[in-house]
């Protein structure tokens, strides 16, 4: 293994799993091969990432039973059909319980490729291969798992650890801007809802990070898989402080519903529903209006949008966030904060509040 790779791990007792992090990691086995138990092996991935890399991790499995699947890229196929897809690869493979999926590609694919596994024979191992910042400090890590279906984001899905998350940084070179500009809403995230420090550090190194510095983007992104992996390992179904990880989230979700999957990428999304999160806080009191505007600039800098897309039916968006998975006994629930790095859960916040908020422009 090479040795400039930052390791880390989720702690999850028999279940814990390693996270590799650096350059050219998937062309080099050595680095990812020991995260493989059996023989048979499906890689999927999708038609951006598969011409780019998929040769990388097939060379890497020469002695293996080996299959690959290539979906259609976007937020719109991450669906049951696709889920299908995958079974069908499965079974043509003659896949057994001791089979491996490997997810190559951004939260899309490893959303897909996971709740394949978890749901095949009730469960195979998947290996997490993200290629998209977003995937490497967010979703490749931690075992959420699912499918969007046409009522709302992540609605089908399971808890299903990876046995290992390898992120090769050499693969964000191909990233296309607007979407390193969406990772980044999710890594701000991180600093909004529980880290003060690490969000002034993003205030300081945003214009390395913009410029793909390898050095600053590789210390951003294990920063951000640390305080994840310690978030999962302290409270993996999230029953407490995982929800935390949500802020922005409850907006996000409804808007990406709304504005139809793929017009808005999952990380605008989250920006605009961290303003709101943020405003809505000020609104209560919780706040200082202050906050808020330091956390529209951050992400006014990274090139993310902060205000709902005009005409947007708040309604339809209210409706849409009735249907949150964080809701309990019918009610909302919202994560909210009381300034920079301190994100806390919110119950009974009066929905004609939200739905003036979501009434409003700007
Ligand atoms: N499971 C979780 O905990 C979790 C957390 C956050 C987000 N998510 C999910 O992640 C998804 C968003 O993930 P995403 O932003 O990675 O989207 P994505 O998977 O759609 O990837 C974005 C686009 O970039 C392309 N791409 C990927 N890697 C590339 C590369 N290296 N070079 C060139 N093109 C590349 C893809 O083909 C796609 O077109 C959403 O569905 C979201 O719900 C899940």
């Amino acid at each position: 293994m090479s040795s400039a790779v930052r390791k880390l791990a989720v702690e999850l007792g028999a279940r814990s799993y390693p996270i590799r992090i650096g350059a050219g990691l998937l062309s080099d086995p050595t680095n990812w091969r020991d995260t493989l138990s059996g023989k048979q092996v499906l890689v999927v991935s999708d038609e951006h990432v598969a011409p780019l890399y998929l040769d990388r991790v097939v060379t890497g499995l020469h002695d293996a039973a080996l299959s690959t699947l290539i979906l259609p890229a976007g937020e719109a196929h991450k669906t049951l059909d696709s889920t299908t897809r995958i079974f069908a690869a499965l079974a043509e493979l003659n896949a057994s319980r001791d089979a491996t999926i490997i997810a190559l590609g951004g939260g899309v694919i490893g959303d897909l490729a996971g709740f394949a596994a978890a749901c095949w024979m009730r469960g195979i191992a998947f290996v997490q291969m993200p290629t998209t910042l977003l995937a490497m400090v967010d979703s490749s890590v931690g075992g959420k798992t699912g499918v969007d279906l046409p009522q709302g984001k992540n609605l089908v899905g399971a808890f299903h650890q990876p046995r290992a998350v390898i992120a090769d940084t050499d693969t964000l070179s191909s990233l296309p801007d607007r979407e390193l500009r969406a990772g980044f809403a999710e890594v701000i995230k991180y600093g909004a809802l529980g880290d003060a420090q690490f969000f002034a550090w993003l205030e300081t190194h945003a214009d390395a990070l913009l410029a793909r510095d390898p050095h600053a983007l590789a210390d951003c992104i294990a920063h951000c898989c640390a305080q994840k992996a310690g978030i999962v390992a302290r409270d993996e179904t999230e029953r407490g402080e995982r929800a935390l990880l949500n802020f922005g989230h409850s907006f996000g979700h409804a808007l990406e519903t709304v504005c139809g999957y793929g017009s808005l990428l999952h990380g605008e999304a989250v920006a605009i529903g961290m303003c709101r999160a943020a405003r809505l806080s000020a609104r209560l009191g919780m706040a200082a209006d202050a906050d808020s505007q330091r956390l529209r600039d951050l992400l006014t800098r990274f090139g993310l949008p902060t205000a709902i897309p005009a005409g947007t039916d708040a309604d339809a968006l209210l409706a849409a966030m009735r249907l949150d998975k964080k809701n309990a006994s019918g009610r909302l629930r919202l994560i909210l904060w009381r300034g920079v790095g301190r994100a806390e859960i919110a119950e009974g916040v009066d929905e004609g509040t939200i739905r003036e908020l979501l009434r409003e422009s700007g």
